[in-house]
């Protein structure tokens, strides 16, 4: 048995998140974890809200609610749709936790007492007419690289690139569009990642299996321009972790912040921390590599634009403290998902998000098409017609039709038992030897994370029972022999629950109705496919299914359409 540490970049507590977001971290994690649960594997799934920086301050006063409370609020809300997305984590956190507090503080003053902070005093924007500091997102204005009228201060929309607030032309304060701004002198802390660049480079170059996409932002990042630079960790910000604590070895640093970048990544450990104090479990085992955790195998899953983070900052924060911590081993990177013709957009309300989309329908359908279509060699993109297609196609007339087809033959020609009699062919041994291939590259793909590899086989091994069912025809063998169609409805409702497990990473929902349908609570992975397919006996009722899955039709397709073409309110 192995284990895995598997993590979800965390998302941002301001709001509910776009299906591009799910599709780019939440959901592919929780195949990913699924699936090693089911091969029997130890697995500890995090997430958690990521409740520090700018975007938290101004959500809340944008809902005109204290930061804390609005925090508290968002997410129980977030946790409740990522329930409604079946996400299994093993535990959702808080970056605003105690745990993560004591955490990030013990890791700056490890970094500190290894040389690898530095104090800077440098200018930043202040604004007069708000008598405060504007980090980051305080700040917007024109886009020096592109253009772009309403980038912020720490980002830019529009072409991506990472800037910074005095980069800005024509700024304005975010909270009061004042431009009265000037520049004031702050101090602030600065992880020395320069320092650490030959270290960092080393690491990534051992790395030969990981994603290209994931590799080149961290190499674009070591060696374009000047290389790597160092980054302040610090704001002049009052919600989030305390700059001046006891026991820090600086000083005059009331009154400011950790960076929201510097305590959520180090949130997965914190949220691990959170389980265990919850549970009485034993977090030090994933994470400390002197206390069980160097047989732990660590993969995240993320977006590309926070790869630079996982691969550079987060990694220069576990070694520069000299502590036995776990370093990732495995970054699984993805593209960005656009919907109909243009970009998701959280700040804008464009394209579909999460507690939208499980109102129009359940999860599965979701996690089918997203999953089936995840961006991971090249962005990808959400229309309707696509969308209606694959549900159709995939879940309604493969899978769904399979599952109903042959429950109901049974039904009418023998009842709601698994019939005796008859014996296997040609036919029954080529399906065996067909599943028993595609099952094995399954397991390939899916241990690769391959995703769309994975779920075009998952389709392929699905196509497999209708393609047998169509072949050896039972509806006529029933006429002329009726132990040999006996024979293969034994064999196709042994296939229900073969599916019922394989497919379970993808639509657990489905899955479990497959399993209620037939009466079983075998999970057991389908390591030998004819012994699977002899695993329900004559005999064995079962229950026909209600339809697994519905078709969408074209009116109501027109009609979401319609729906989610503007922005939400
Ligand atoms: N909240 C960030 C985003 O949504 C991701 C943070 S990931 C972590 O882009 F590493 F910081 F945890
Ligand atoms: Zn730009």
């Amino acid at each position: 048995m192995a284990r895995h540490l598997i993590t979800s970049a965390i998302p941002y507590i301001n709001g509910i998140k776009h299906l591009g977001n799910l599709v780019g971290s939440q959901l592919p994690a929780d195949l990913f974890a699924r699936y090693q649960r089911a091969r029997g594997h130890e697995v500890m799934f995090i997430c958690a809200t990521d409740e520090h920086g700018t975007p938290a301050e101004l959500a809340a006063a944008k809902a005109g609610k204290p930061v804390a409370e609005y925090c508290t609020e968002m997410h129980e809300v977030q946790a409740e749709i990522a329930r409604g997305f079946k996400l299994s984590f093993d535990h959702f956190g808080r970056s605003s936790s105690a745990q993560n507090r004591k955490l990030t503080q013990h890791f700056a003053v490890q970094l500190a007492k290894a040389g690898l902070l530095r104090e800077v005093t440098e200018k930043q924007m202040y604004s007069k007419a708000d008598g405060r500091f504007l980090p980051d997102r305080y700040i917007e204005g024109t886009c020096p690289n592109c253009g772009f009228e309403s980038a912020r201060g720490d980002q830019c929309d529009n072409c991506t690139k990472q800037l910074d607030p005095v980069d800005l032309i024509n700024p304005h304060s975010v909270i009061s569009g004042s431009t009265d701004l000037e520049l004031r002198e702050t101090k602030h802390l600065f992880l020395r990642q320069s320092a650490m660049k030959d270290q960092l480079d080393a690491w990534i170059d051992s790395k030969t299996d990981w994603p290209i996409l994931t590799t080149s932002i961290a190499k674009k990042w070591l060696h374009d321009g000047d290389g790597l630079q160092d980054r302040g960790i610090t704001r002049d910000l009052s919600w989030g972790v305390p700059a001046q604590f006891e026991g820090a070895p600086w000083s005059g640093m009331e009154g400011k912040v950790f960076y929201v970048w510097f305590d959520a990544p180090i949130e997965y450990l914190a949220a691990t921390q959170e389980w265990a104090d919850k549970t009485g479990g034993d977090w030090e085992r994933w994470w400390r590599t002197d206390k069980g955790a160097d047989d732990v195998t660590y993969t995240e899953f993320m977006g590309k634009d926070n790869v630079p983070f996982h691969t550079l900052s987060f990694p220069a924060t576990i070694l520069g403290s000299n502590e036995p911590w776990k370093l990732v081993d495995y970054i699984k990177s993805f593209n960005y998902l656009n919907y109909d013709g243009g970009q998701f957009s959280t700040s804008r309300g464009r394209g579909v998000f999460m507690d939208q989309a499980l109102e129009i329908l359940p999860a599965d359908y979701w996690r089918w098409w997203l999953l089936s279509h995840a961006p991971e060699s090249a962005d990808s993109e959400f229309t309707w017609e696509n969308f209606q297609t694959s549900v159709n196609k995939d879940l309604a007339d493969v899978l769904g039709n399979f599952v109903s087809r042959i429950t109901k033959f049974t039904r009418s020609k023998f009842g709601e038992a698994l019939p005796e009699g008859g014996a296997w062919g040609e036919q029954e041994d080529a399906l065996i030897a067909e599943l028993t291939t595609r099952i094995r590259a399954y397991e390939t793909h899916m241990e690769a994370m391959d995703i769309r590899k994975s779920a075009a086989e998952l389709r392929a091994i699905w196509v497999a029972g209708n393609e047998y069912l169509q072949a050896s025809a039972p509806w006529s063998a029933f006429k002329t022999d009726p132990d040999r169609a006996a024979a293969i409805a034994r064999l196709a409702l042994n296939l229900i629950p073969l599916y019922a497990v394989l497919s379970a990473p993808f639509i657990p929902d489905a899955a479990d109705s497959m399993l209620g349908a037939m009466q079983t609570e075998d999970r057991s992975w389908p390591q030998d496919v004819k012994a699977a397919l002899t695993a329900l006996p004559a005999g064995h009722a079962f229950v026909t299914p209600e339809v697994l899955f519905r078709k969408i039709a074209d009116e109501e397709r027109e009609d979401w359409q319609k729906r989610f073409a503007g922005t939400r309110d």
